[in-house]
C-alpha cells in the first residue's frame, strides 16, 4: 500500500497571518455537553504501549505485546551489516529511516518537556526512545555512511504478510557521500541529540555516546549536501520523499545539537545559516518532511528565557505559525473539521493533528513560563488559550467527536476495529503458527471482520474533513497508523494527565 502521506508544500508566508484580523469561534462548540473526562493517564501509557507492536528484530524477554515475536533477523546481511531492530513505519514491514529519526526526535522532545508528568509511565518511554537509538547507532556506525531504509517498499507494499514471516527483499539502502542525503541525515543527528538529553543523567555514557555520534552525523550531512530523495529516488519516493528539501533538517539537527552539546559552533552555525537555510519558509506544517515549525519553536524558548537575543526573528516565525493555527483565521494552510479537529490536506491527517498540538503546548509552557503571551494582530493569545486547543484536539482523539469514536485503539468504548496494520490483521504466530504467504494474507487484508491482535495504542490517520471515518483497512489514509502520529501524543498525554 503506497503512502504519500505528505501534503503540498504551501509557499505562505508565515507572518502573513500577523495582519489577518480575526475572530475566534466558539470553542467548545460542538462537545460543550456531555463530555465525559478522559483517563489521560490511561491513554499515555496505551500510547507508549503502542511502540512495542512495532518493534522489529529480537524482542526482549519483557515484551509486553505478546502476539508479535521476532522479525527481521536478517537485516543488513545482503550489505553486510547488522541492522536488526528499530520499528516499523506504520502498518507495513518497511524501516523507513527518515521517519524513524523524526519519531525519536519527537518521543525524545515529549520526555524532555513532560517526562517529569509521566510518573510510572516515564521508564517505558525512555524505553522506546532507546529501542530506537540502538538501531540509529548501528545505521550509523560507519563514518560518512547512513543505512537510512531496510526493505524494498513495492516488494513490501505488495505483500500483506505478517512480519514474523516476512519473504519480501530486505535490501539495505544507504547515503554517502557520493549520494548524498541531508534531510534524513539531519534528522538522524537531530535524533541522537534530543535523545542524548533522555539520558543524560540516566545513562552518561550512552548518552555520550549518542551526542558524539549526533556531531559525526551532523557533519556529515552538513558537508555533502544534498536530498536523499535524489540519491534513493526509486526507494524512498513515493513513500517518505523529501519534498520540503534538505535545508530545515540541518537547521533542525543544529538546533538539538545545540541544546544538547550547549557548544558556541552550533549557535553560529545557527545564527550564520538562518537566511541561506530559510528559517522563516514554508512554516505552514510540522512532521517528517517539515521542520520549520519546529526549529523556531524551539530556539524561540531561549529568546523567551532571555539568553538567546540574537534568535529574535525565530520567536516572531513561531508566533506567526502559532497565530496561523487558531480557529477563525482564515489560513489555507489549517482548517478545522465541523466536529472541531485540525484538518490538513494529503492524508494521515492526525500526524498534523498531533504534531501541531504539540507545538502548541509547549510554545504556551515557553510563554506562561516567562508571563508573555502571542500577539496574533488585534487578538492577542494567551498560553492558556493555546493549551485548551491543545487539550480539544487531544479530548477529540479519545472521543469527544461526532462519531463518539475514540481513535486509539483499545481506549474508551468505541475505537478503530480494522486498522490498516498487517501484524494486526493477520493471525499471530501463536494462533497461527504456519507460514502465510504474500498472497495469503489478502483474504486477511479483504475480510469485513474486526482485526484479531489489538495494537493497543495505535491512533490511526482519523476522519477526513467531514468527520467521517470509514474503519476499514484499505482506506490507508484514515485507518493506518503511524509511529510519529503517536510520539507527540505521548508528551501530550502526559501533560494532560498531570494537567486534566
Ligand atoms: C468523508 O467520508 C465519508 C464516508 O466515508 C464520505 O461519504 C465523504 O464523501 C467523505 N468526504 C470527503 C470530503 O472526502
Amino acid at each position: 500500500m503506497a503512502r504519500n502521506i505528505h501534503s503540498s508544500p504551501g509557499n505562505v508566508p508565515a507572518l502573513r497571518v500577523l495582519f489577518v484580523a480575526f475572530t475566534l469561534i466558539p470553542l467548545r462548540s460542538v462537545t460543550a455537553s456531555g463530555q465525559q473526562q478522559h483517563n489521560y493517564f490511561e491513554a499515555l501509557q496505551k500510547s507508549i504501549l503502542f511502540f512495542e507492536g512495532q518493534r522489529s528484530g529480537h524482542l526482549p524477554p519483557d515484551q509486553r505485546v505478546r502476539w508479535r515475536r521476532d522479525s527481521g533477523l536478517h537485516d543488513g546481511a545482503t550489505a553486510g551489516v547488522d541492522l536488526i531492530g528499530g520499528y516499523y513505519d506504520a502498518g507495513d514491514n518497511v524501516k523507513f529511516g527518515f521517519p524513524m529519526a523524526f519519531t525519536t526526535t519527537m518521543l525524545s522532545w515529549s520526555i524532555i518537556d513532560f517526562g517529569r508528568n509521566m510518573g510510572p509511565e516515564l521508564r517505558n518511554a525512555v524505553r522506546a526512545v532507546k529501542w530506537a537509538t540502538d538501531y540509529l547507532l548501528k545505521v550509523t556506525a560507519v563514518p560518512g555512511v547512513v543505512y537510512v531504509q531496510v526493505g524494498d517498499p513495492y516488494s513490501d507494499h505488495n505483500c500483506w504478510e505478517r512480519p514474523e514471516d516476512m519473504d519480501t527483499l530486505r535490501t539495505a539502502f544507504k547515503i554517502d557521500a557520493h549520494h548524498p542525503g541531508s534531510d534524513v541525515a539531519g534528522e538522524t543527528a537531530a535524533a541522537l541529540a534530543a535523545a542524548s538529553i533522555v539520558f543524560r543523567s540516566r545513562d552518561p555514557e550512552y548518552s555520550r555516546l549518542l551526542l558524539n555520534r549526533a556531531v559525526k552525523v551532523f557533519e556529515f550531512a552538513d558537508k555533502y549536501r544534498g536530498a536523499y530523495s535524489n540519491s534513493l529516488y526509486h526507494a524512498v519516493c513515493p513513500f517518505y520523499c523529501a519534498v520540503n528539501g534538505y535545508q530545515d533538517e540541518l537547521l533542525w539537527g543544529a538546533a538539538w545539537l545545540h541544546k544538547a552539546s550547549r557548544r558556541r559552533e552550533y549557535r553560529e552555525y545557527i545564527y550564520k545559516n538562518e537566511v541561506v537555510l530559510h528559517a522563516g519558509d514554508s512554516i505552514n506544517e510540522f512532521g517528517w518532511d517539515n521542520k520549520h515549525a519546529g526549529i523556531n519553536v524551539l530556539i524561540s524558548k531561549e529568546v523567551l528565557m532571555g539568553k538567546a537575543g540574537y534568535f529574535e526573528s525565530f520567536k516572531q516565525n513561531a508566533d506567526g505559525f502559532i497565530c496561523s493555527l487558531l480557529p477563525g483565521v482564515s489560513h489555507p494552510q489549517v482548517q478545522y473539521s465541523p466536529g472541531g479537529l485540525i484538518f490538513k490536506a494529503g492524508g494521515s491527517n492526525m500526524q498534523h493533528v498531533t504534531s501541531l498540538s504539540f507545538l502548541l503546548l509547549v510554545y504556551s509552557n515557553y510563554l506562561s513560563h516567562t508571563n508573555k503571551i502571542v500577539p496574533c494582530g488585534q487578538s492577542p493569545a494567551s498560553p492558556a488559550l493555546l493549551k485548551h486547543l491543545a487539550k480539544r484536539q487531544v479530548d477529540y482523539i479519545l472521543g469527544d467527536n461526532p462519531l463518539r469514536m475514540s481513535y486509539m485503539v483499545g481506549y474508551g468504548a468505541h475505537y478503530p476495529r480494522r486498522i490498516h496494520h498487517r501484524a494486526s490483521s493477520l493471525p499471530s504466530i501463536q494462533a497461527h503458527p504456519a507460514h502465510i504467504g504474500c498472497k495469503a494474507g489478502s483474504r486477511y487484508f479483504l475480510s469485513p471482520n474486526p482485526n484479531p491482535n489489538l495494537l493497543v495504542g495505535a491512533v490511526v490517520g482519523g476522519p477526513n474533513v467531514t468527520d467521517a471515518f470509514p474503519d476499514s483497512r484499505p482506506y490507508f489514509q484514515e485507518s493506518e497508523p503511524t509511529t510519529y502520529i503517536n510520539a507527540p501524543l505521548v508528551g501530550l498525554l502526559a501533560f494532560f494527565s498531570a494537567h486534566p
